[in-house]
């Protein structure tokens, strides 16, 4: 139902009221925020950071397993997980072992260790692709890879399905607006058109993908196997197959992005949907915190790419960097992987996401809002909107306002969800007993929101 101005106020008073309540339980957040005000760009030394529902930033002190800890001594129970970065939860302990162990004897060195290899050969076993390169973050990963895709296949284009996010990757920063592809909205200073680079179809629409594909120009199709950055779209039975076979008919390559989607188990959806792309990417999760992502090839692939990025003109062939690969993200890969993020992990996080996802459902369906309620593995995600919606369809019903209110009041009541989604992640440490505290404080502050209806 959309909302009048004096509802639309009355949501103001209870925003106004979570702000005050936050100022007054975060004095030394405050105070921080103030100093680096003066040195950093809008006081944080990432943009993001500035995303919160918070009206200054919470300040981290620490954060271990499931828990989190801010400045002022106030305990929070993390579902937000550094946005996927941390799901193995904070600091795991084997994976902190490792880094501390690594940082002891040589951080960086542009040489290969012991790890790469263990590494390499588990995320063959994981998710089947043959050859691996190790970067820093999934943006630069799915760059390159993109660049390799375009080398490969000699084409220009790539096709992105509609609000995905794959990073800051310029070409899969486009959406369509009334069938035309534009640049996303907020994007600051793009190269160019977004229409010269990239085709955008709605995801599950394999009419529209045939049609863009059928243009001969696409490298590659980029694609998480489920949408999650606009709330998350689960694929129709069937999608992935056409996509597979369209890709393949039209001598396309096809780069299945997990770093999401590995919520869904060890080897993410390519694992349990059994999918076979040319190209993976996963990034986040994978070093346990530490800046780290994978990309993988097919034999084909690897073939060409591997000429290539040996023998460029001047040793410059636009992949890589200094950093990628360094010894201490490779240790942290290696310990993250061999410990945490296991199947019998995902034994246990999966069905505290259900039991999430069944308290968040009961909430909505008692305050008889026309919300809804998604799950993907570990991950689930409300939206203000009925779960049967296109990208499209979400962004045009996203409603920041009441999605701030509900990230604030949580927090409030020391529960972190991720900023710029409504979700919530499951680590190992997670509890039942957490879950039922998110369910307790979602089911009251929803229901605010309902009866301003
Ligand atoms: C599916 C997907 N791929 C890639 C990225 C980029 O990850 P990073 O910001 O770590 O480079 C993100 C970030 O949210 C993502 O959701």
């Amino acid at each position: 139902m959309p909302s009048t101005s004096s509802n639309s106020a009355r949501l103001s008073e209870l925003l106004d009221a979570e702000e005050e309540r936050y100022l007054a339980s975060h004095p030394r957040s405050l105070a921080l925020a103030g100093q680096a005000a003066k040195s950093l760009l809008n006081g944080v030394p990432m943009s993001w950071m500035t995303h919160w529902a918070t009206p200054f930033p919470l300040f981290m002190q620490r954060a271990n397993g499931a828990r989190l800890w801010d400045v002022d001594g106030n305990e929070y129970i993390d579902f937000c997980l550094g946005d996927t970065g941390a799901m193995a939860g904070h600091s795991p302990p084997r994976t902190a072992e490792a880094i501390s162990r690594r940082a002891a004897t040589g951080i960086t060195a542009i040489l290969p260790t012991e790890d790469a290899v263990v590494v390499g050969d588990e995320l063959t076993r994981r998710f089947g692709l043959l050859k691996w390169q190790i970067a820093m973050t999934a943006t630069d990963a799915n760059r390159y890879a993109l660049r390799l895709a375009r080398h490969v296949t000699r084409r220009p284009k790539v096709l992105v399905f509609n609000w995905c996010y794959h990073g800051t990757v310029d070409e899969t920063l486009a959406v369509l607006d009334s069938g035309r592809v534009t640049r996303r909205p907020g994007v600051v200073g793009p190269t160019q058109p977004a229409g010269e680079t990239t085709r955008v179809v709605e995801f599950n629409d394999v009419d529209a993908l045939e049609r863009e594909l059928a243009h001969g120009d696409v490298a590659c199709v980029i694609a998480e196997p489920a949408l999650t950055n606009i709330g998350i779209i689960l694929p129709d039975p069937g999608f992935h197959d056409a996509l597979r076979e369209l890709t393949r008919a039209s001598g396309t390559l096809l780069l299945i992005d997990e770093t999401h989607t590995i919520c869904a188990g060890p080897g993410g959806m390519t694992a349990e949907l059994g999918l076979e792309p040319d190209m993976l990417v996963v990034g986040k999760a994978i070093g346990g915190g530490m800046p780290a992502a994978a990309y993988g090839m097919t034999e084909a692939v690897a073939r060409v790419a591997g000429e290539a990025v040996e023998e460029p003109e001047l040793n410059i062939s636009g992949i890589g960097g200094t950093l990628s690969g360094n010894a201490l993200a490779v240790a942290a890969v290696r310990a993250t992987l061999s410990h945490t993020l296991r199947a019998e992990d995902f034994e246990r996080m999966i069905p505290l996401a259900e039991r999430w996802e069944a308290g968040v459902r009961d909430a909505i369906e008692e305050c008889g809002l026309q919300w809804s309620v998604t799950r993907l593995g570990c991950r689930a995600e409300y939206w203000p909107a009925s779960g049967d919606r296109t990208a499209a369809e979400a962004a045009a019903m996203a409603d920041d306002e009441a999605t701030s209110y509900l990230h604030l009041h949580a927090l409030n009541r020391n529960v972190l969800l991720t900023p710029f989604h409504n979700m919530a992640l499951m680590c190992p440490d997670t509890t039942a007993d957490d879950v039922d505290r998110h369910t307790s404080v979602f089911r009251e502050a929803l229901g605010n929101v309902a009866s301003l209806r």
